[in-house]
């Protein structure tokens, strides 16, 4: 592997998986690939799992790991042939070239605007890294995709699954802030490489990028989505067609034990308490969020390892 940007870039998504689960069996059996690398995370918004899941992950590999929240460093300016002479004090261009020359993977966290829709579909932040580092680029959660979750959401449904062809349901559920559609995304996308019944619930108005959820079908009627189903995953995210606005926030949306029936209960986290799930889903036997949040290690390990055989 090249580079981890997109689901696209796993070229056999069930040897990936196998091979991640083998890796979670045995940690360290590869601690000698990594060793006088380095991977630097760049990190420009938050994160818990992400941040200590990858970092775990490298120094499994026996990699050394170097994190730099960016808002620490100077601003960097990501537009070309900008006269520089307001708050921007370095251009990604000079940036990623020096980087890459601590690291051997640089992994970046870049959240979107939610506010110009055709500057986050560019993906410019994680596409100026990958055009000017020298290094391979894993992303760690960009403007529209977080592709290591879904790999950490497609390691857990492959354990727990008792069926050949489990039906996954993907539900809305409100939240006071506009979030962004890179999860859903991600996971929809995931889900389409994955031998599963795939349905999408949410209410009129928070319709995904068709260019993501493709013919998936989607069920305004969460009760209807819902029924039979093995595997419930819940997430917010903002209005994709009125750009990264919060229309609804109808309260009915939240997931409850009565709804989840017999599935599985996964989220990404971090997830708002009663708002989102209630506690009694949450601190059930069905909710396997925890595992979800370990695998997060394993779907990390899985791609830098990868890469690092390609370097
Ligand atoms: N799920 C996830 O990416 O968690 P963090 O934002 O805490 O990294």
């Amino acid at each position: 592997m090249k580079n981890y940007t997109k689901i696209k870039d796993i070229s056999n998504l069930s040897e990936t998986i196998k091979e991640s689960i083998l890796l979670k069996m045995n940690p360290f059996e590869f601690q000698d690939l990594g060793k006088y690398k380095t991977l630097v995370m760049l990190f420009f918004n938050s994160s818990l799992r992400t941040r200590l899941s990858t970092e775990k992950a490298a120094k499994n590999l026996g990699m050394e790991v170097m994190i730099l929240n960016v808002n620490d460093a100077w601003n960097l300016e990501f537009e070309d042939g900008t006269i520089m002479n307001l708050d921007k004090s370095e251009h990604v261009k000079e940036a990623a070239q020096v980087i890459s020359q601590y690291a051997d993977i640089i992994a970046v966290r870049a959240f979107p605007t939610l506010k110009n829709k055709a500057k986050d579909e560019s993906e410019y932040v994680i596409n100026s890294f990958k055009k000017y580092a020298t290094v391979p680029v894993l992303n760690m959660e960009s403007a529209t995709a977080h592709p290591l979750q879904a790999l950490a959401d497609a390691i857990t449904i492959s354990e727990l699954t008792e069926k050949a062809k489990p039906k996954v349901v993907i539900s809305w559920a409100p939240h006071p802030k506009a979030l962004p559609q890179a999860v859903p995304n991600s996971f929809i996308e995931m889900m389409q490489h994955l031998e599963i019944d795939l349905t999408i619930t949410h209410p009129k108005g928070y319709e995904l990028n068709v260019a993501i959820t493709k013919d998936t079908p989607i069920n305004y009627n969460q009760d209807d989505a819902l029924k039979d189903a093995d595997f419930v995953y819940v997430k917010n995210w903002s209005s994709y067609n009125d750009y990264g606005k919060v229309i609804n926030q109808d309260e009915n949306w939240m997931m409850t034990k009565a709804k989840l029936g017999h599935a599985k209960f996964m989220h990404c986290l971090p997830v708002r308490r009663n708002v989102v799930v209630e506690d009694a889903v949450l601190d059930s036997e069905q909710s396997v969020v925890i595992q979800q949040a370990n695998n997060r290690t394993y779907a990390a390990q899985v791609v830098l390892k990868q890469i690092l055989e390609n370097l």
